[in-house]
């Protein structure tokens, strides 16, 4: 079997790390790829932007799969380029992938589904957005409505600050042409749980709950980021709560696409807010999130890459449940000198070897022009590490973020902090 991987992060090593697991014999090309993707797969020098050099890889190498991984490929329409030329895809159509590209578009389909989210104005002129902050009160959210890689997001604190992040989107176009149509959001309290799911467009199998850490510094301060670490399994994500999520937001969602005439098939992710009135949607994306699949990934019993080929040739899923191990997963992200706002490259990097329960999947790394290993994006490494126990896993992660070593390296010891709180509470 060959498949197509595009991406080139730790997401995109991790489903590497995977389906070689599942099947040893598989043939992998990976489209950028980086040294870690290196070790198991073909890797081709080709951005994940670049659709049409995608389209000729693929019908110059035909892969029976290409699952991908950012979003800005599924945006820029990879899902149809290849089905246009009859190559099987793992990802949503451009139309259906605007739940994450355009987070206006979102609004409004959970709007008219009745999917409970925070409510919220989109304003294009900066008075009038201002205006919208005072009337929200703070604390409020300002996001820009595109892509801006997780890190378009204010949570400001006062007016003072919602008026700052108003001016650097839509005056100072701080997110480029993301920013120049905000929301102005009302403030959700409460945890954090990202809820994915495989689906065809009607039947879908849900996968592990995880919990992402958004903002870059211990605690869940600092400013928010593509994710600073995950863990799974969730304690407070029950069997029931999964649910209650399928029942009320899944599938709502998932109709109401359908009945917009762009049906959506792949992941569905939903980023959701536990508030005291339930789950409500913080925001939906249309692929595997990042460093969540990290963490999920290896503890993942059953087999991944049949589900993904149904729903790549546009069969009927079999969704009966994903079996997964009893043990606890812990990822820590090892981030670059001065990320999020303006990561530093080339950093010379040292990596010693981990013991077989920490898996450390490369995100921006590079070889340096002697080969030796650099650092090359905001976020270097995902480090994910397998335990008995909650606080095994954690320690285990936490000290290999340690261990590996670069100049600047910025990372959150303290990922997991909540359930860690829960497991010492219960002992
Ligand atoms: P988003 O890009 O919409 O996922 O937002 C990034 C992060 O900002 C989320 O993961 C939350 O941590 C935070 N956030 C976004 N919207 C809200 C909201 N309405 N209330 C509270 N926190 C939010
Ligand atoms: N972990 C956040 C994301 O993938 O968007």
């Amino acid at each position: 079997m060959k498949v197509l991987i595009v991406g080139g992060g730790g997401r995109e090593h991790a489903f590497a790390w995977q389906f070689a697991r599942e099947d040893p014999s598989i043939e992998l090309l990976v489209a950028p790829g980086n040294p870690g993707i290196a070790t198991l797969a073909r890797c081709v020098p080709i951005t994940a932007t670049d659709i049409a050099g995608l389209v000729h890889l693929a019908r110059t190498e035909r892969p029976e799969l290409t699952v991908v991984g950012p979003e800005a490929a599924l945006a820029l329409g990879i899902g149809d380029a290849f089905r246009e030329h009859g190559l099987p895809l793992f990802g949503p159509s451009a139309a259906a992938a605007r739940i994450e590209s355009s987070k206006t578009f979102a609004k409004h389909l959970m709007r008219r589904a009745g999917v409970p989210t925070a409510r919220a104005e989109r304003h294009t002129r900066v008075d009038d957005a201002k205006r919208a902050a005072r009337t929200f009160g703070a604390p409020v959210v300002i996001k820009a409505s595109g892509l801006a890689a997780g890190k378009g997001v204010a949570i400001a604190q006062t007016i003072e600050e919602a008026d700052r992040a108003i001016d650097a989107m839509l005056r100072d176009h701080a997110f480029g042409v993301a920013g120049d149509e905000v929301l102005i959001e009302e403030f959700m309290d409460g945890e954090e749980l990202s809820v994915f799911v495989l689906t065809d467009g009607t039947r879908i199998v849900p996968m592990q709950a995880a919990q992402d850490h958004k903002r870059l510094l211990a605690g869940d301060t600092g400013p928010n980021t593509g994710g600073m670490g995950a863990y799974a399994p969730v304690s407070v994500a029950t069997p029931e709560l999964v649910h209650d999520v399928v029942a009320r937001i899944v599938r709502p969602t998932l109709r109401a696409l359908r009945d917009a005439g762009t049906p959506f098939t792949g992941l569905l992710y939903a980023g959701l807010m536990l508030t005291r009135d339930g789950p409500r949607v913080v925001e939906f994306n249309g692929r595997f999130g990042d460093p969540e699949t990290e963490t999920l990934l290896p503890l993942l019993q059953d087999a991944l890459l049949p589900r993904l080929l149904t729903i790549a040739r546009g069969e009927s899923l079999d969704d009966s449940p994903l079996g997964w191990n009893r043990q606890f997963a812990v990822t820590t992200v090892l981030a670059a000198a001065g990320y999020p706002e303006s990561p530093r490259l080339g950093d010379v990097i040292t990596l010693p070897a981990s013991p077989p329960h920490v898996h450390v999947f490369h995100a921006g790394t590079a070889r340096g022009d002697h080969g030796q290993l650099v650092t090359a994006g905001g976020r270097v490494f995902a480090i994910t590490a397998i335990g008995h126990t909650f606080a095994d896993a954690q320690r285990a992660s936490t000290q290999t973020a340690h261990d590996i070593e670069f100049a600047g390296k910025q990372f959150r010891a303290d990922v997991g902090w909540r359930e860690l709180e829960r497991h010492a509470g219960a002992t």
